[in-house]
């Protein structure tokens, strides 16, 4: 019964991962994940050199690699890649993390008229929507490409407990999201994205290699400080509960680290190995507040 130990089931010692926007945020908390638990390598890949920098001292193992790119540039993808390919072989699990949020148009529509909604809604550039999919779906789908064959030769060299290779993407509870004032592109771009996973998860297991989905709630990040201003003044530490009321999140706090940590834990190792085309939601039960469709 030695293999059911929770250090044995939630293994990633010597993996190599790969964290799309693993500077910040949600990916930063991935990040952390594996790299504290002694991954071999975790490449961490994003545009801005500095935040990956930084991101990278987090580690006491020197095990966390930043790698300057961008995911909506084929170009760039298949040089992350290829660099990665260089420096460790082969992938075991993918973290299709990077992500954007447009801003909304400035019309409510519960409380405008519909020549004035139509009005705000032409005024704003149709670039609005289209460079939130080229992050948000099309860059996860090329990112999920341009390391297809590395996931491929992950799975002749697995980590603990023999796991195959797997992608996973963070889409979001906004991918579930309908009503008046949601952010349309931006849950487009989520509900895309999920459906996404749902095909790769078909085409790639074919390659034995597996594709699932999170979709958080509210996390702390750069992107969720305007959702998050949203529910007022928290009591003091946002992420300990009791710091908003459960009319704003059932869990009564935003999500932490370990909420991301072990969501990654349990489905790049042994703990999680059956599972594919998940979509795991993750939101402290925010979602049962909102009109919704999951
Ligand atoms: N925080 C939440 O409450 C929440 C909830 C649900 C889902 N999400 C999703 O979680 C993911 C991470 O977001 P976050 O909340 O952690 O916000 P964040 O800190 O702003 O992270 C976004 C990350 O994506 C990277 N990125 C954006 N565009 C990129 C591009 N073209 N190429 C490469 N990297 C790019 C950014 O790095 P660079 O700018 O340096 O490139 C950054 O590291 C996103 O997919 C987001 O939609 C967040």
């Amino acid at each position: 019964m030695d293999f059911l130990a929770a250090s044995k089931l939630f293994d990633v010692r010597g993996l190599i991962v790969v964290v799309t926007g693993g500077g910040t945020g949600i990916g930063l908390m991935m990040t952390k994940a594996f790299a504290l638990n002694e991954a071999s390598k975790v490449f961490i890949v994003g545009r801005r050199k500095e935040k990956l920098e930084e991101a990278a001292k987090v580690s006491p193992h020197g095990n966390i690699i930043p790698i300057v790119g961008d995911v909506t540039s084929k170009e760039s993808l298949i040089q992350v890649a290829s660099q990665v390919k260089q420096e460790a072989g082969h992938v075991n699990f993918l973290c299709c993390n990077s992500g954007s949020m447009p801003q909304t148009i400035a019309k409510d529509p519960t409380q405008v008229s519909a020549a004035e909604f139509a009005k705000a809604a032409l005024d704003q550039d149709m670039s609005n929507w289209n460079d939130t999919y080229a992050s948000n779906v099309t860059g996860v789908a090329f990112t999920a490409f341009a390391f297809l064959e590395l996931l491929d030769a992950g799975n002749r060299n697995r980590g603990p407990g023999g796991v195959q290779s797997s992608i996973l993407v963070t889409s979001s509870v906004a991918a579930f999201l309908r009503g008046a004032r949601a952010n349309t592109p931006y849950t487009c771009s989520k509900t895309a994205v999920t459906m996404l996973v749902k095909h790769l998860a078909d085409k790639f297991g074919q390659y034995d290699v597996r594709v699932n989905a999170i979709a958080p709630g509210l996390f702390p990040s750069d992107m969720s400080t305007g959702l998050v201003a949203a529910g007022g003044e928290s009591k003091g530490d946002p992420t300990e509960e009791g710091a908003y009321p459960r009319s704003f999140i059932p869990a009564q706090r935003l999500g932490k680290t370990e909420d991301i940590a072990g969501t990654v834990l349990f489905l790049a190792s042994a703990a999680g190995a059956y599972l594919n085309g998940c979509i795991l939601l993750n939101d402290g039960g925010r979602l049962g507040l909102l009109p919704g469709t999951y």
